[in-house]
């Protein structure tokens, strides 16, 4: 049965002007992220939005499949063309993180962040960034799943995760998520050159390993330690029983 908000090309005209011209909608695709590198290849400009209402072969981060329900989720992806791609890479993953954090929280949820860009509520995981760099093209995809009105999850999923609608009790508007979101991504992203210090600070409020003890490989070591936050640049510091790392990439993180 097709799901009953379920979108279709009329989503351009619902959405406002300002909106309608920066958005490419795609009724289905394999990865927005794949579609945004192609388009970013062929000179599509900075803070254009790639939108899907199904996604048949949607990536998450460490190779892991991100599937959602179609009718029942977000799935976009946005071309960034900052300054400078590698460096500011990992600044981008953190601000894309905290614009869906606070956009949802306009929707009733108190969202946190598990470093480095995922967005959790009570626990559970209720969004998803994957960030690619296109270096010497010099764009950056930041790619954005939101579970909203998805009411079951495959019992096999990396992490307990959790949706607006199972959180609130009932459904909520996709394309008001949507703009909310974008609205946010604007400005977070502007501060990865100029305001990261604000963004850093933001960022940090939310974050929900501070105190935390966890357990992470990086580089190929498995390391447990509490996590006392982020570095200036964003790295996870995490004091062991060796002394303060700064972690800069690690796998999947897992709270003790
Ligand atoms: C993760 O948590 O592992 C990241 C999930 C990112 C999923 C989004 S959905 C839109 C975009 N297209 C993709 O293939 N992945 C991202």
């Amino acid at each position: 049965m097709r799901p009953e908000e379920e979108w279709d090309g009329a989503i351009l005209r619902e959405l406002s002007p300002e909106w309608a011209e920066r958005v490419i909608f795609l009724e289905e695709c394999g990865s927005t992220n794949d579609e945004a590198r192609r388009l970013g290849q062929k000179g599509v400009g900075d803070r254009a939005v790639i939108l899907t209402e199904r996604q048949t072969a949607g990536r998450g981060r460490r190779g892991q499949a991100w599937a959602c329900p179609p009718g029942e989720g977000l799935a976009f992806s946005l071309i960034v063309r900052p300054s400078e791609v590698a460096g500011l890479w990992s600044r981008a993953a953190l601000a894309a993180g905290l614009a869906v954090a606070e956009a949802l929280e306009g929707f009733g949820v108190a969202a946190g962040m598990k470093w480095p860009n995922d967005v959790w509520v009570g626990g559970r995981k209720i969004s998803g960034i994957l960030v690619e760099a296109e270096v010497e093209a010099g764009f950056l995809v930041v790619g954005v799943g939101v579970n909203i009105n998805v009411s079951d999850f495959p019992s096999d999923l990396a992490h307990p995760a959790t949706s607006l609608l199972l959180e609130g009790g009932a459904r909520v508007s996709r394309e008001e998520v949507l703009i909310s979101c974008l609205g946010r991504l604007d400005l977070r992203l502007a501060q990865i050159s100029e305001g990261f210090h604000d963004l850093l600070a933001r960022w940090s409020d939310r974050c929900v390993l501070t105190g935390r003890e966890v357990r992470l490989e990086a580089g190929g070591v498995t390391k447990c330690g509490t996590v006392e936050g982020v570095s200036p640049r964003g790295e996870l510091l995490l004091r062991t029983a060796t002394g303060l790392e700064v972690i800069s990439q690690a796998s999947e993180i897992r709270l003790r």
